[in-house]
């Protein structure tokens, strides 16, 4: 099939290559020149473990061609998605402004009927405005549009893509059901996983799919502060709760809270959305207000074992984007720790094996200013450092030298926002430990404190 696809962030990216690596044409589009510079020579502007293989490949194999202007690359499709971003606008809703000026945009370029296909998350309803504009405008032309939300994960996208456990599809429309279906056949050749609703359910599903994994992480993480009152470890609590069939154990883990370029903006959408309705979600105004303080977690504890004023302390970080396996530091828990530190007038020596560039772009001042040093190796950052904070769990610090990190250290004080360490083996190696809601050494703590 002839597919245009545009916007080519991690969304638009994968379903791009995805679907040319399926034997489709594919042209995508982007109003970033440099993006689309970087693409045409095989250079991915994102990271996604095994992109760039496939981008070459396909590049190669003549299935995958980019281009900066819609009016060139969209008029001979038979499929475009729309894949462009949807931030948060001030007020907490969904900026679908890219979508519609894309739009409006094909209203004029299409030069024949296409199936417009909404990717990006955008509240109910938006489908329906993208058909209005092309009803409006397209002379003659009856395109047909269909919401079909992305649930892929960074860091493991190729994989979600290529074996997804369901495929939404909103249209109510026969002829788009049927070209859909057979544009995804092959990504559910074992069997069938794709299903068929309302536009609006669709909308519906992306925004419920990540408000209710969003509450397992808060709830979680609750229980961990509640763990914390009682001196239990949440981690055991988390085996026991996990054995549960009806729970699982996926999306229980305690830690300094979520982030990304999804959770925290469908959460703010959601809780937008249901104003405009004029009705609330307080569950979901709890989700966001325990995401929070989980993210001022870090500091505080910091604060609470290294004194109210840090001034001169030098905090090592391992970990800056969001999760392992991405470059993305959108609403990333480690922007919340070095915005309080740089602001506190600490030093921060941070590594991240993906995300370091993004991060010095993001807090350039800093960087030039010396306050904050992102080094090129985990043990490196450690030096003189009066705190190492653990924020990103990449498997690279799953299994750190104890030893050789004590020496390096002048304090030994570590925070695990993740829950990665063993806080006995932490502690055996001569350090104070603190986890998310797992019993401190408080003898540790405060002698630490003293010494400082
Ligand atoms: N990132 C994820 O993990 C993920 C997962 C599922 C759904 N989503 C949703 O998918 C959508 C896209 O997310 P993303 O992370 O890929 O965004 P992104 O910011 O990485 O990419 C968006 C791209 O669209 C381009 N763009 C904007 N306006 C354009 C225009 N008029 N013409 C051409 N290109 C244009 C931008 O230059 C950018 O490259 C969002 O709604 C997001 O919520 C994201």
């Amino acid at each position: 099939m002839q597919i245009c696809v545009i916007g080519c962030g991690y969304v638009g990216l994968v379903t791009a290559v995805c679907f040319a690596e399926m034997g489709n044409s594919v042209t995508c589009v982007d109003s970033n020149g440099e993006r689309i510079a970087a693409l045409e020579k095989g250079i991915s502007p994102i990271f996604e473990p095994g992109i760039e293989a496939l981008l070459q490949s396909n590049i190669a194999g003549r299935r995958l061609t980019f281009s900066s202007s819609l009016a060139a690359a969209a008029p001979d499709a038979e499929i475009v998605f729309i894949a462009v971003g949807t931030p948060s606008a001030s007020d907490g809703a969904a900026d679908v402004s890219q979508i519609l000026a894309v739009a409006q945009a094909l209203s004029e370029h299409l030069s024949k009927p296409a199936i417009v296909v909404c990717k990006s998350t955008a509240p109910v309803g938006t489908a329906c405005r993208v058909q209005a504009i092309l009803d409006q405008t397209s002379a003659g032309l009856q395109h047909r549009v269909v919401s079909n939300p992305e649930f892929l994960k960074e860091g493991d996208a190729l994989n979600d893509f290529m074996r997804p456990d369901r495929i939404i599809i909103g249209t109510d429309d026969r002829h788009s059901q049927r070209v859909m279906h057979q544009l995804y056949e092959p990504f559910v050749r074992n069997h069938d996983r794709i299903m068929f609703m309302s536009r609006r359910a669709a909308e519906m599903t992306k925004y419920a799919a990540n408000a209710f994994l969003a509450t397992k992480i808060s709830f979680m993480n609750e229980m961990a502060a509640f763990c914390d009152e009682f001196a239990v470890d949440v981690e055991q609590v988390r085996k026991g709760i996990g054995a549960d069939q009806r729970i699982g154990h996926h999306f229980i883990y305690a830690g300094c809270g979520y982030g990304g370029s999804c959770f925290p903006k469908d959460i703010r959408a959601m809780l937008h959305m249901a104003e405009t309705q004029g009705t609330r979600m307080p569950i979901l105004e709890a989700v966001e207000a325990r995401n929070q303080l989980q993210k001022e977690w870090l500091f505080r504890c910091l604060q609470r074992s290294l004194g109210q004023d840090l001034r001169g302390v030098t905090v090592a970080i391992w970990g800056l984007a969001f999760k392992p396996g991405t470059d993305d530091i959108r609403d990333a828990p480690s922007r919340v720790l070095i915005e309080s530190l740089l602001a506190t007038g600490a030093r921060i020596q941070a590594f991240d094996p993906i995300a370091a560039d993004n991060i010095a772009r993001c807090y350039a001042r800093a960087v030039a200013e010396g306050q904050l040093a992102l080094g090129d190796a985990h043990y490196a950052v450690l030096n003189n450092a009066d705190a190492l904070v653990l924020v990103t769990e990449w498997k690279q610090f799953r299994q750190p030298d104890f030893a050789l990190m004590r020496t390096l250290m002048r304090r030994p004080l570590l925070l695990d926002g993740r829950n990665q360490y063993d806080p006995q083996q932490v502690e055996r190696a001569g350090f104070a430990y603190h986890g998310v809601g797992r019993p401190a050494s408080r003898p540790q703590l405060s002698a630490l404190r003293r010494a400082g």
